[in-house]
């Protein structure tokens, strides 16, 4: 274990058990409908992507968005987008892939632009869910864990851009915050 994680809240081997479980589901769930483009939101979610399409037994496309909000703002719908998508999402199913939905404020604001850019479908499959700390109206379709109001790194989950690359999701030490 990394020296500065305090516990560990899911470790590797049960997050490759989970890819597994919603890798199927999402292979069934999208068995009659056109199959769909897979948008990961950088950077956390990268891991989370790779370990996924492992598991999905069907023709899927990835492409990344990076977005980030505004500083100083708490309005829902301003994010600024860093990175956009290669191509045209016109008609076109969506799986939006993220690490963690907290607030909601990020995967909503992103759904919805996706939406007004002529995407046929939306939804959502994330790593980890904080459903305590949601201020809009937001649920994932898929879900991996749900965890409590705690600050998570690794799989992609970073502080300060750091520990993305650990295996397993965990808790830093408090001396780390300070
Ligand atoms: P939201 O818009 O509040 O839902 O924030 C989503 C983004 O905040 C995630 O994609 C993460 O980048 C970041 N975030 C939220 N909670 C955590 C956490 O516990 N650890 C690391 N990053 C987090
Ligand atoms: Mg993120």
């Amino acid at each position: 274990m990394h020296p500065q994680i305090k516990k560990i809240l899911v470790s590797h081997e049960e997050i490759v058990n989970k890819c597994e479980e919603l890798g199927k589901e999402l292979a069934k769930d999208y068995e009659n409908e056109d199959k769909p483009l897979l948008v990961a939101l950088l950077k956390g979610s990268i891991p989370f992507l790779s370990e996924l399409i492992k598991h999905i037994d069907m023709d899927i496309k990835i492409d990344f968005m990076d977005v980030s909000s505004y500083e100083g703002t708490e309005s829902v719908g301003d994010i600024k987008i860093i990175k956009d998508l290669d191509t045209s999402i016109k008609g076109v199913n969506i799986l939006l892939v993220e690490d963690i939905v907290d607030t909601g404020q990020t995967i909503k604001t992103v759904k919805q632009t996706l939406l007004n850019k002529g995407a046929k479908s939306v939804k959502i499959v994330t790593l980890l869910d904080k459903p305590s700390r949601r201020v809009v109206d937001i649920k994932a379709d898929y879900i991996g864990f749900e965890i409590e109001n705690e600050f998570a790194v690794g799989f992609g989950l970073d502080y300060n851009q750091l520990y993305r690359n650990l295996p397993y999701v965990g808790v830093l030490k408090d001396e780390c915050y300070k």
